[in-house]
């Protein structure tokens, strides 16, 4: 047998065998280098050819390309049938069973002071009112000057203030201070317009502080909705057939309302209502607003003749309406931020 046969069959054999133990493409790079590669076995054996006799030279050649194509082939096989190997592996491995139930995503809720909160505020909204908010930090001028409650006045003790900057920053302790807000923007524009300054139709929902013990009735940040409206001739029978419309939405037709004189500076009179229903609480009487006819100081303050337009205020605490409502025992519960609470609740 020819030398350069023997040659080139060992290689071809020694190579094969090389390839089957190859498990992973470095190793594979590794055997097509050593073989294939320019400085390869294979491509040495073709260079040392030239050195055959010349009639040796084109059978020898033709059997190391044949040899060179047999390698080629081998390694394609080897590498399709190692990538097929590897995605077995990978897809046993990750293997996903698409009949387990899935987990179903969480759901927030609506808090149950918004769920009031839109109630009240979308009832006010079909009689023609306006919802406008106002800053929580406020200046004491209008929490309390311009509303009636004069620095030094006893009825500061009625609210225990936060301040934020003493003695005229503060954290608002109810939404009231909108009120003379409200009529000194509407007034300025009027003055700008050279018109009259206009009625007022406002809703005002928003949060309060108190420096305050907690207890179940009371926390030191809830919500009021104030009520404001300004025109001529408003009277006290407006003001309370707009809260018993506004109860009976609430509450249901078969609400009672109560009326009591009551003290706040900024309206006189005063009152505050109270709401019976055989469905909350077996018909006790449940106090939720102060509302009263805007005091004339007040009006004049903000830049309302008080002889030609009289109007009636309220304010009521969203929470204190929506405890009877889910049987809600405890305020501190409201803001204390526990999904157990917060998950039970919808409109
Ligand atoms: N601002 C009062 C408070 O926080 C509630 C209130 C009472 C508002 C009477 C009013 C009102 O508008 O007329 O206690």
């Amino acid at each position: 047998m020819d030398d350069w046969r023997d040659r080139i069959e060992s290689l071809r054999e020694g190579a094969l065998a090389e390839l089957a133990g190859a498990g992973d493409a470095e190793a594979l790079e590794r055997w097509r280098v050593a073989y294939l590669g320019r400085r390869g076995a294979l491509t040495e054996t073709l260079r040392g050819l030239s050195s055959l006799p010349a009639e040796q030279r084109p059978a020898a050649g033709q059997a190391a390309n044949e040899a060179k194509r047999a390698l080629e082939a081998a390694l394609a096989a080897h590498e399709a049938g190692l990538r097929a190997r590897a995605l077995a592996e990978n897809l046993e491995r990750e293997r996903l069973d698409v009949t387990l139930p899935g987990r179903p995503p969480v759901r927030g809720r609506l808090h149950p002071t918004t769920i009031v909160l839109r109630e009240i505020t979308g009832f006010f909204r079909s009689l023609g009112y306006q919802v406008v908010e106002g800053p929580e930090v406020e200046l004491d001028n209008y929490n309390f000057e311009m509303l009636n409650i004069p620095a030094n006045h006893p009825a500061r003790d009625m609210w225990d203030t936060l301040y934020v900057r003493p003695p005229d920053v503060l954290l608002r302790t109810h939404t009231s201070p909108m009120q003379a807000r409200v009529m000194e923007a509407a007034v300025a524009a009027a003055r700008e317009a050279g018109t009259d300054p206009p009625p007022i139709r406002v809703v005002v929902p928003g949060r309060c502080y108190r420096y305050e013990a907690q207890d179940a009735t009371h926390e030191w940040m809830f919500y009021q909705v104030e009520g404001l409206a300004v025109d001529e001739g408003i009277t006290m029978a407006d003001l309370k057939g707009t809260l018993f419309a506004f109860a009976r939405h609430l509450f249901g037709s078969k609400v009672k309302i109560r009326f009591r004189c009551d003290y706040f500076p900024f309206v006189e009179p005063g009152v505050d209502m109270s709401i019976s229903t055989p469905d909350l609480r077996g018909g006790a009487w449940l106090e939720i607003m102060g509302a009263g006819m805007v005091h004339p100081r007040v009006l004049r303050m903000a830049g309302y003749d008080p002889d030609r337009y009289t109007g009636f205020a309220f304010g009521l605490g969203p929470e204190r309406v929506a405890m009877p409502k889910y049987g809600i025992s405890d305020i501190r519960t409201f803001y204390a931020n526990d999904p157990r609470f917060l998950e039970q609740f919808t409109s």
